[in-house]
């Protein structure tokens, strides 16, 4: 799923998630970009729901990761690297362990990365719109 999407709520941000969920494989990364409170962790939230994940998606920017089975078996991982300075940073809190074992990343501040994240990866941008509730979500 491609495009440019203006959403109203967050109801239809996770919509807009679910529909990208049904193409996600094992090993997709999808890198979150957006300011502070754009959406990126409510994306994650729709993601999850998708796909059958047990528990809550929450901000993991003070524990850097958090796994999350879901109903068919898929591994849902989701980072936000806000706080991590580099490359070096990001492989000390194990960035290819679970990418080896076939987990889904979602990846929220994803330039900390920088050349880790792989060239075929979904990236979806959250902009604000003069609505409170309203984003334009863009997946390439
Ligand atoms: N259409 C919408 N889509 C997503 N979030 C929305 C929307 N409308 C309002 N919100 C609100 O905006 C906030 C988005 O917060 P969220 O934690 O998802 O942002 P974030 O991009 O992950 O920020 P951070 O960089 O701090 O992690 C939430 O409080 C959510 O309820
Ligand atoms: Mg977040």
């Amino acid at each position: 799923m491609k495009g440019s999407f203006e959403v109203r709520s967050v109801e239809e941000t996770w919509e807009l998630a679910r529909r990208l969920a049904a193409d996600l494989l094992p090993g997709a990364v999808v890198c979150l970009d957006g300011d502070l409170g754009a959406g990126k962790t409510t994306f994650v939230q729709g993601l999850a729901a998708a796909l059958g994940v047990r528990g809550r998606v929450t901000s993991p920017t003070l524990c850097l990761v958090q796994g999350h089975g879901s109903a068919d078996g898929r591994l849902l991982v989701h980072r936000d690297l806000y706080r991590l300075a580099s490359e070096d940073d990001v492989l000390a809190i194990g960035w290819e362990d679970y990418l080896s074992r076939g987990a889904i990343l979602a990846v929220e501040w994803p330039e900390r990365a920088g050349s880790l994240i792989p060239a075929d990866a979904t990236r979806v941008s959250f902009a604000r719109l003069d609505d409170e509730e309203s984003r334009r979500i863009t997946v390439s």
